[in-house]
Formats: C-alpha cells, sequence, structure tokens
C-alpha cells in the first residue's frame, strides 16, 4: 500500500515538476512593477494568463520609471538572452524596433482589429514602419497632484487652481509642521514633477516646442528659467529627507497623513487603492494647477522579443490577452491607469479614473495631448536622459535657474 502511495506521489511530482517546468518557459515577462499597487495590478495579468494556460516567468525589475529596467533588458539582450516580453515605454519601443530586436504583432493585430480601438497617439509607438511591435495595456498621466483630503480640510485649504494658491496652500501646510510635499529624489520624479511645472509655466505650445520638438529658443528661454525658479520653491516644501526616497514611499506619506501633496503620475493611485483608501473621501487627485485642460501621458507596452521568424504562440497569446476588453478594465482599475483602448466603458472606474478617461478624450480631441517627457513619450532615451542629470542638478541646488537653462540647452544639443 504504502509502496503504491508512494508511486503515486513519485509519479505526481514528476508530472508537476514536468509541468511546472513547461510552464516556466512560456512567457518570461520583463517588467518594473514592484510597489504594491503596481504588484496588484501585475496579479491581474499573471491570473488571467493563468486562466488560459499561459505560464508566467517574473523578471521584476525594482526602480520607478524604468530606468534600471532598461539597463538590464541591454545586458540580457546583449548576452543574447532576451526575456520573452518586456514592459516598455515609448521612445524605447521605437529604439529597440529600429534595431530590429521585436517580434511582429500584425497577424494577432489584425485578428483583433487593434487598429480601429487603440488611439492615434499610442499607435505611434505600438507601431514601427507600419508594424504592430507592441500591445499598449494602459495609458497614465504625470501631471496630477495626490492630495490628503483630512489635512487640506483640517486646514481650511481650497482645492488649488493655479500656481498661486498651490504655492499658499503649500505654505499653510508648512506652517501647520506637516510636510507639504511628499517627494521621491529621483531623477525621474523629478522630472516627472517638471512635466507638470513645465505645462504650467509655460501651457502647450511652449511644452511642445521645448520637449517634443526640442526648440533651442524655448529650451533656453525666460519661460524655461521661470519653469526652474518654480522648481526651487517646490524643493522648499519638501521634508529632509526626500533623497533618493522611492515614489511609493512617497505615496505613503500622503496616506499616512504625513503629508498633504504628492506630484505624480496615476500610478499613484494604486498605491492609495492598495491601503483601503477611497477618492473624494481619504484623497483627491486633480490635475496639476495650470494644467486642468492638459494630458502629458505615457503608456505602458508590451513588446515581444525575436525568437524565430514568427512571434511565439505564448508570445501572440500574451499580446491578445493585454488588448482584450475586459482585461484593460479590470487591470487599469487596479493600477490607477485608463484602458488603451476607446472602446472600454468607465463603469468600473472609481471618481479619479472616471476623470482619467474624460480629460483624456477631451485632451486629445482639442490637441492638449502630449507625450511625457520624463516617461520616454517626447524624445529617446538619450534625450530624455540628459535632460534629467539637468532637473536633478538644478533640484539639488548644483546650478541656479540661469545655468540650468544654459545646461539645458546643451545638453539635449550633445544627446542629438
Ligand atoms: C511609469 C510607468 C508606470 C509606473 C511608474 C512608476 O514609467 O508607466 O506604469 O510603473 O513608472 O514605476
Amino acid at each position: 500500500m504504502r509502496s503504491t502511495i508512494s508511486k503515486y506521489v513519485t509519479a505526481f511530482a514528476v508530472l508537476a515538476s514536468s509541468v511546472s517546468f513547461a510552464q516556466a518557459a512560456d512567457v518570461e515577462v520583463l517588467h518594473w512593477w514592484t510597489s504594491g499597487g503596481e504588484a496588484a495590478a501585475l496579479n491581474v495579468l499573471k491570473k488571467d494568463l493563468e486562466g488560459q494556460g499561459i505560464g508566467w516567468q517574473d523578471m521584476p525589475v525594482a526602480g520607478g520609471g524604468g530606468t534600471q529596467a532598461m539597463t538590464v533588458l541591454r545586458a540580457r539582450v546583449t548576452s543574447g538572452n532576451a526575456p520573452t516580453a518586456v514592459q516598455m515605454l515609448g521612445f524605447d519601443i521605437t529604439d529597440w524596433a529600429k534595431e530590429g530586436a521585436l517580434a511582429n504583432l500584425n497577424d494577432v493585430a489584425s485578428a483583433e482589429g487593434w487598429d480601429k480601438v487603440v488611439p492615434e497617439a499610442l499607435q505611434k509607438f505600438s507601431k514601427y514602419d507600419g508594424q504592430w511591435v507592441a500591445a499598449p495595456v494602459n495609458v497614465h498621466s504625470t501631471n496630477w497632484v495626490w492630495a490628503n483630503k483630512k489635512i487640506l480640510d483640517d486646514l481650511g485649504i481650497e482645492q488649488p487652481k493655479t500656481w498661486d494658491e498651490l504655492v499658499a496652500a503649500m505654505q499653510k501646510v508648512k506652517d501647520s509642521g506637516k510636510t507639504a510635499v511628499a517627494h521621491g529624489g529621483q531623477p525621474w520624479q523629478d522630472a516627472t514633477i517638471f512635466d507638470a511645472v513645465v505645462m504650467a509655466t509655460g501651457g502647450p505650445e511652449f511644452y511642445q516646442k521645448a520637449f517634443i520638438d526640442l526648440d533651442k529658443e524655448a529650451l533656453g528661454s525666460d519661460t524655461m528659467k521661470e519653469a526652474f525658479d518654480r522648481m526651487t520653491v517646490i524643493r522648499s516644501f519638501v521634508d529632509d529627507n526626500f533623497s533618493g526616497r522611492d515614489w511609493n514611499l512617497a505615496s505613503a506619506m500622503v496616506i499616512n497623513d504625513e503629508a498633504a501633496f504628492q506630484f505624480m503620475g496615476d500610478w499613484a493611485k494604486g498605491e492609495f487603492l492598495k491601503a483601503g483608501k477611497k477618492p473624494d473621501e481619504d484623497f483627491l487627485c486633480f490635475r496639476f494647477p495650470g494644467t486642468q485642460e492638459q494630458v502629458t501621458f505615457n503608456s505602458d507596452q508590451f513588446a515581444m522579443f525575436k525568437q524565430g521568424d514568427t512571434p511565439s504562440e505564448e508570445q501572440k497569446a500574451l499580446a491578445k490577452a493585454i488588448m482584450a476588453p475586459s482585461f484593460q478594465s479590470a487591470f487599469n482599475v487596479v493600477k490607477g491607469s485608463v484602458p488603451a483602448r476607446t472602446d472600454v466603458p468607465d463603469t468600473d472606474f472609481d471618481a479619479c479614473g472616471k476623470k482619467g478617461m474624460k480629460d483624456l478624450a477631451a485632451a486629445s480631441e482639442s490637441g492638449n495631448l502630449f507625450g511625457s517627457m520624463a516617461h520616454g513619450h517626447a524624445n529617446p532615451a538619450s534625450v530624455k536622459n540628459a535632460m534629467y542629470d539637468v532637473i536633478t542638478a538644478q533640484f539639488n541646488g548644483e546650478y541656479d535657474s540661469e545655468t540650468a537653462v544654459q545646461e539645458l540647452v546643451s545638453a539635449v544639443d550633445l544627446a542629438q
């Protein structure tokens, strides 16, 4: 009896290990979704694939904004060991497609009708040379404020609508002894704030000229200097320990009633939800003052690295799963972003999500939708990183605003 059972157990173990081996080989996904809210959203994708019998091999690379993830990716590809699928932003997709590294997803895209439901602004990055090379999972935007409702109510602070109102609000919070701005001093986070500050200071045409067209005059202008001056003002409202702090720990300061505001993309909402907080009751979401009409967006997309002449069945299945309307709803409700498809109803989204979807549609309609400089949707990584360096040096007081403007012009020039 014993030996029969042990035979079964052994047979089962062999079967189980071969199954898990086969599954492990299915899709290896490189991503940087490691915070609580991000991991919860990623789980929605994992579960969805699991339900379809597709195995998941996790390759997380911590570090918000994906800077470290892109370094790891480069090393993996260079050593001939590219992951099956990779989370990527904007111009990084284009850069890899240019190198001929990405699988062509046209078959699945045409079978699923992606052309009709993915907005032009995203297709610009999902396609290279007219071919689909990535599946967009969401649309985030960077020009948001996440505010602690209790602190604002206690101090009698109204939602600020202009820069001056924001400065007055930050001052009031600081005077009360709380931290006004929860921030993590990392280049991509400094740049995320700069996205909003430049838009608020110069307006949409200026943002376009400076960040997307890389117009020298705009980059070196008095308006840019004013934007840097405003960064100095914001710098005076962060706490002493901001340097190097992860973005989700900054979100936690707002969540835990320690700080009033965080200027961050809507992935921050994922942290609030994960902590059981409710929009309009515990926290407020609104556009950075002076950018109420604009949306500076970034979209997480999954690109499949070539494994042969055509994408593997698993790669196709992953791409298809990412683009399924029900998945786009379920995933983005948790992630804080909005769907990458235009045909997904907002029914399941909370107030911030509904606002995000409305803002995106309105901005796209009125010509107020712009790729985020900080998140790789305005220019390739070479230019983005050159900008990061200057923005961070200025934020930390290494450059005054005048020097920062000059450095920005020359850094961008050199990077091109
Ligand atoms: C962004 C990405 C978001 C979020 C954020 C922080 O670049 O689009 O999905 O993960 O970084 O890690």
